[in-house]
């Protein structure tokens, strides 16, 4: 049976080690910010003792933005479970977006995105390039060799309480 919760300070160890297995290292760059995973927030869902999904998210002058977002059994739903806990999360914390970057070869993320309501804000040129010299364990090529370069915003728009 899978569970979904709230990740905790005694997640920090398993977190870092998870960004290293899927991310390259123990720090996260979107525009030139470094995110340490002590800095965030997050949802984690479990199989027993498995983390089959886990989203961090930074809240920030009214903005939610995902950090990290990964599904280890994809197609089975466990994306749209994390994503809509994170909506959830920014409504109660009244923020008038959530917003997110992926990079350009990520088709999959950028249908996942869109089909659920995300639009494209903005492109970044060459972002990752960039980010590739704070952190050069970035891959050179990503999803289906496609050389990873850019970064794409994207973003839902939500109501804010007065
Ligand atoms: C993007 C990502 C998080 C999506 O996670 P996921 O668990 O596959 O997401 P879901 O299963 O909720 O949805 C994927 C599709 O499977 C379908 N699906 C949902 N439940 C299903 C089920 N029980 N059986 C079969 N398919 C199912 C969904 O309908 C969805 O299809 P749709 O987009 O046409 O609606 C995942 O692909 C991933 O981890 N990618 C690698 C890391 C990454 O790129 N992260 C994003 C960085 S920006």
């Amino acid at each position: 049976m899978t569970f979904l919760r709230r990740l905790t300070r005694d997640d920090l160890p398993r977190l870092r080690q998870f960004w290293v297995e899927h991310w390259d290292g123990e720090e996260m760059i979107t525009r030139g910010n470094i995110y340490h995973p002590e800095q965030l927030d997050g949802f984690v869902l479990e199989d027993g003792n498995e983390w089959i999904g886990l989203l961090t998210f930074f809240v920030k002058d009214n903005e939610c933005e995902v950090t990290s977002f990964d599904s280890l059994r994809e197609g089975h739903g466990i994306g749209t479970k994390l994503i809509n806990a994170v909506m959830d999360e920014a409504r109660k914390q009244n923020c008038r977006r959530v917003f997110l970057i992926t990079t350009n070869d990520n088709m999959h993320a950028l249908r996942f995105y869109q089909k659920r309501g995300f639009e494209l804000v903005a492109l970044y040129r060459g972002a990752v390039n960039e980010s590739r010299k704070i952190k050069p364990s970035i891959p050179l090529t990503g999803f289906d060799g496609i050389p990873l370069r850019d970064e794409i915003e994207l973003e839902m728009k939500l109501q804010v309480k007065s």
